[in-house]
């Protein structure tokens, strides 16, 4: 997804900005470009492909300017092209912008400005907002009253930079639904989509709000509210460091991040228990009698946040017997939804921006929601205007394939599952404590489950030139196949599906061939039988089986062609360490296939647009 930084000051914008857009890889782009001011001049520089090709350009022809503006773009309107790369300028070549979202309404607004003369250069939907901002300098007093009239006209998410000849010690950022955030330096400030881009120069920002503008400069920062006051806004504080963002010594950002699960985990779950094994979930207030007053819980969540919601509710319906429905947030809207004050909804997002997540928000509010939110970045848009939230604690996740987050939404569900229990009186007071202190051994189990490691390569090794793969469970172990699924095929690009197991000999069995690897998850022992007898079909069917459990091995050891084994947990908690094979089998499989397994291709860490 495109990311933006932006900066001004004493150094070399430039090196800042190319710096912060580096950062900024993870997220996922096809093209890049900078444009800087020096001398009165607009200086541009785009390209398609990686920032490398870019790097190479600025090697030959750099930027001297020390106000700049930057972008790495993830085509939605127009095809990964130099001229539809940003930034786009106008004619006269004296205003630059760059854009992270959607303009909803550009058709109209590039019509309107084609019969006014303008000429567009690209296919993108950005384009029109530098034109409709020069047709406004026109009869504007400054740069910032002809943005402020061109944004009046968007319609859509956005999160724009915009530079000017007319007024070269200003950087104008304006935001509305796209993340944007504003770092506060010492004789020079910086924006950015995200904070690991600026990290490097400062640790304290400002979130920018929808319909917010900033002017930025060098000594200064204002805030314009949507009415065009002025207003006076929080710093906020980053504690957690570049290395937390870097690789520190792991070949890729995804394999630090699945062996940094116990340390998420135990910061996830252990600060949240008091010295008596009472939950203390300080950001969730909702009470005894708001509780009785609750009929349903929809979970609404996309990719693997959705699948970790699959989880959630099978916690949340089996210990505090509540009636949950998991929506994917794209669908949320055109579905029928039976919501009203006494549903609560549950948003699951890593990041917290992701639109389609976003969009089902503002609908379940408007119908009178409670919203609860779990996400791991601290004031995101979702955890902003939710009424509880439940920060995972994580700590940065840089890979696209998500690992650590997923392991901390289980653990929020499982926090949250016991509290609603012992608020809706489903489990004694007694059990509620031995549940809690079951759940304290979680980090210690996640821990052991790492050494499964180097069994995961050799299977990795074994199923790395099929052509596709299967996952298959009951209950909780089809939620975990669907995660497993998911990251196998993300970025191995093996095509994985995952069924629950019982539903395989309806049709999907027809695709089994000899060799085809199906992963079995096995760890619920009520289904452990019949989830075992169909192994035994694909098995006979010359299937190449693999067997996640955390059953004795020498039980299991006929049944399949090799054995995963994870440490025994409660039942209900099973899934977070039966995960971890599956995100190594994922992992070690992409990287014999000599794929980029932090930046697999098509995808995108944080999807800002619908
Ligand atoms: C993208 C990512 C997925 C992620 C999904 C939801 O598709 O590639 O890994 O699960 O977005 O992201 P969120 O930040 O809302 O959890």
């Amino acid at each position: 997804m495109c990311g933006i930084v932006g900066y001004i000051g004493w150094q070399k914008a430039q090196d800042v900005v190319m710096n912060g857009l580096e950062k900024l890889e993870y997220r996922g782009y096809d093209s890049s470009g900078i444009a800087t001011i020096f001398n009165g001049q607009l200086k541009l520089s785009k390209y398609k492909g990686r920032l490398s090709v870019l790097s190479k350009h600025l090697e030959e022809d750099p930027h001297q300017g020390h106000v700049g503006i930057g972008h790495t773009r993830w085509a939605t309107h127009g095809q990964p092209s130099d001229v539809n790369s940003h930034p786009h300028i106008n004619e006269s070549n004296s205003v630059a912008v760059i854009h992270n979202g959607i303009i909803e309404n550009y058709r109209e607004l590039k019509k309107e400005l084609i019969d006014e003369g303008y000429i567009f250069k690209s296919q993108t939907d950005t384009e029109v907002v530098v034109h409709m901002i020069d047709k406004y300098l026109k009869t504007s007093v400054d740069i910032l009253s002809a943005v402020n009239m061109a944004v009046s006209r968007l319609r859509g998410a956005y999160a724009l930079g915009i530079i000017s000849k007319a007024d070269p010690d200003k950087i104008i950022a304006v935001r509305k639904e796209s993340p944007l955030i504003v770092g506060i330096g010492d004789g020079e400030n910086f924006f950015a989509s995200d904070i690991p881009a600026i990290l490097e120069y400062t640790r304290e920002i400002y979130y920018v709000d929808n319909d917010e503008t900033a002017v930025i400069s060098k000594d200064d920062i204002i805030f314009y509210d949507k009415d065009k006051n002025i207003i006076k806004k929080d710093k906020f504080t980053i504690t957690w460091d570049m290395d937390a963002a870097t690789k520190g010594g792991y070949p890729h950002f995804m394999l630090k991040e699945i062996n940094e699960q116990p340390k998420a985990v135990a910061d996830t779950i252990l600060r949240r228990i008091d010295e008596n094994n009472n939950l203390i979930l300080d950001d969730i207030r909702i009470d005894d009698t708001q509780i009785q007053n609750i009929n349903d819980i929809y979970i609404v969540a996309c990719g693997t946040a959705y699948n970790a919601g699959l989880i959630g509710k099978y916690v949340i319906e089996n210990i505090a017997n509540i009636r949950v429905r998991v929506d994917i947030a794209s669908e949320f809207r055109y579905n029928k939804q039976f919501i009203n004050d006494k549903t609560l909804v549950i948003l699951v997002s890593q990041s917290g921006e992701t639109a389609d997540t976003l969009a089902a928000q503002k609908l379940a509010k408007a119908k009178g929601c409670r919203i609860l939110s779990i996400t791991n970045v601290v004031g995101s848009s979702v955890a902003r205007n939710s009424d509880d939230v439940f920060y995972t604690l994580a700590g940065p996740e840089i890979a696209v394939a998500s690992t650590k987050a997923y392991t901390t939404m289980l653990a929020a569900f499982y926090m949250i599952g016991i509290e609603l229990a012992k608020l809706k009186r489903e489990i004694s007071i007694n059990e509620y404590h031995k549940i809690v202190e079951l759940l304290k051994k979680l980090p210690q189990k996640v821990e052991e489950t790492l050494k499964t490691e180097e069994k995961c390569i050799e299977i990795a090794e074994k199923i790395k030139n099929a052509k596709s793969a299967f996952y298959i469970g009951r209950g909780l172990d089809d939620s975990v196949g669907k995660e497993g699924a998911l990251k196998l095929k993300e970025i191995s690009y093996i095509y994985t599906e995952s069924f629950a197991a019982g539903e395989l000999k309806h049709g999907t069995i027809a695709l089994i061939e000899e060799n085809t690897p199906v992963i079995a998850v096995l760890t619920q022992d009520k289904l452990l039988e019949k989830t075992i007898s169909n192994i035994q079909e694909v098995k006979a069917r010359g299937a190449y089986t693999i067997i996640i459990t955390d059953k004795d091995s020498n039980d299991i050891a006929n049944y399949a062609d090799d054995i995963v084994v994870v440490p025994k947990v409660y039942d209900l908690f099973s899934s977070i360490l039966a995960v971890i094979p599956a995100q190594f089998i994922a992992y070690h499989t992409s990287i014999k296939k000599g794929n980029d397994v932090d930046k697999p291709r098509n995808l995108a860490k944080s999807v800002t647009v619908e």
